[in-house]
């Protein structure tokens, strides 16, 4: 038994001192350590000896079986940093390439120009303030002075939930909203942003859109502030030349109301197919707030003036960039997407 035992021991020292690979070495423990290997079959043979002669030749067993595991591990590490210096000597990583860039998604062509209103008028000391998009008939329409079946209504027709419920059709009741809070204090300086809903579906209509009221309310509140304010707003918008005008108009809730155009952003005013030849181009709506709808949400209309004006964000977006058809905001198409 000493003797096989030796001899075990010496064939499977001299293969471990041959091994060339990590792999080869285990092979080696598997094939005289593992469950089924030659040193583990001699262990459990020792059943088989006289009494006597079992503590000295299990103690030699044990005695190879420790070496043997030990000069396994010996031999691995020293297979293993043979093989990382070999890699080291012969791999080369350039860091100098360019890495590998994780798609960046970005920002809506509608969400930049809604934040570039936001600051113009931030810069001009308004505040933004938002209101429901589910509203009651009352803000919408009755409080700015459409009284019911009054056919203005005619111009925002709109989804109703019921009689006194509707999708707004426009950001103005958020005006009624504010001054039911605000008064009988001044000064009041509010743009409200967000969406609005009305039956209309063409190439510059959406049954949805996005639109900014903005209003201003004080003790000497003139037409000429709103002129100051939409000028100044129209130059950082679309650039210091542009040129403005205003064109009488009707809205129940202004009086008087006013449409305003830009020069035309393509031609500069002299006249081409996006201006229909006329130079100039629609922007918004604006006026000075009719006395009711003052009267109603709490101001002194002898007292208290005030402007109102809203714009369509969509268009704002459409004009600055060159855009016909306002489906293309709503397709979410990234070829479309990507030019911003
Ligand atoms: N609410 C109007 C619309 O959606 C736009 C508008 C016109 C708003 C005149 C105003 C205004 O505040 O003074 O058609």
């Amino acid at each position: 038994m000493r003797e096989k035992l030796l001899q075990i021991a010496e064939e499977a020292e001299k293969a471990v001192e041959g091994a060339e690979t990590v792999e080869a070495v285990e092979e080696l423990r598997i094939k005289y350590l593992g469950k089924k290997g030659i040193l583990t079959q001699v262990l459990r043979g020792m059943g088989a000896l006289p009494p006597a002669e079992r503590p000295l030749v299990g103690k030699l067993a044990n005695e190879i079986k420790l070496r043997l595991e030990n000069e396994l591990v010996v031999r691995a590490t020293k297979l293993k940093e043979r093989e990382k210096a070999q890699k080291l000597a012969t791999e080369r990583i350039d860091v100098t390439l360019p890495g590998t860039c994780p798609f960046l998604g970005s920002l809506h062509p509608l969400t930049t120009v809604r934040a570039e209103i936001e600051d113009i008028f931030l810069g001009l000391g308004f505040q933004i303030v938002e209101g429901p998009e589910i509203e009651l008939d009352y803000y919408n329409f009755e409080a700015l002075n459409f009284p019911k079946d009054h056919p203005a209504r005619d111009m925002q027709d709109t989804f109703f939930i019921s009689d006194e419920v509707l999708l707004r059709t426009h950001t103005s009741p958020v005006q009624v909203r504010t001054f039911e809070k605000t008064a009988p204090n001044v000064p009041v300086k509010i743009i409200a942003p967000g969406k609005v809903y009305r039956e209309d579906d063409d190439a510059t209509h959406s049954p949805m859109f996005n639109q900014v009221e903005g209003f201003a309310v004080d003790t000497h509140i003139a037409f000429g502030d709103l002129k100051g304010v939409l000028d100044s707003f129209v130059r950082q918008m679309y650039g210091d030349q542009t040129r403005m005008r205003f064109r009488p108009s009707f809205f129940p809730f202004t009086e008087p109301s006013a449409e305003v155009d830009i020069s035309c952003v393509i031609c500069g005013g002299r006249g081409c197919r996006v201006c229909s030849h006329t130079g100039w181009l629609e922007i918004l709506g604006a006026g000075m707030i009719h006395p009711r709808v003052l009267e109603v949400s709490g101001y002194d209309s002898e007292k208290f003036s005030g402007f109102a004006f809203g714009m369509g964000i969509e268009r704002i977006a459409m004009l600055k960039y060159g855009v016909d058809n306002i489906r293309l905001f709503f397709d979410n198409d990234l070829r479309f997407l990507n030019q911003f």
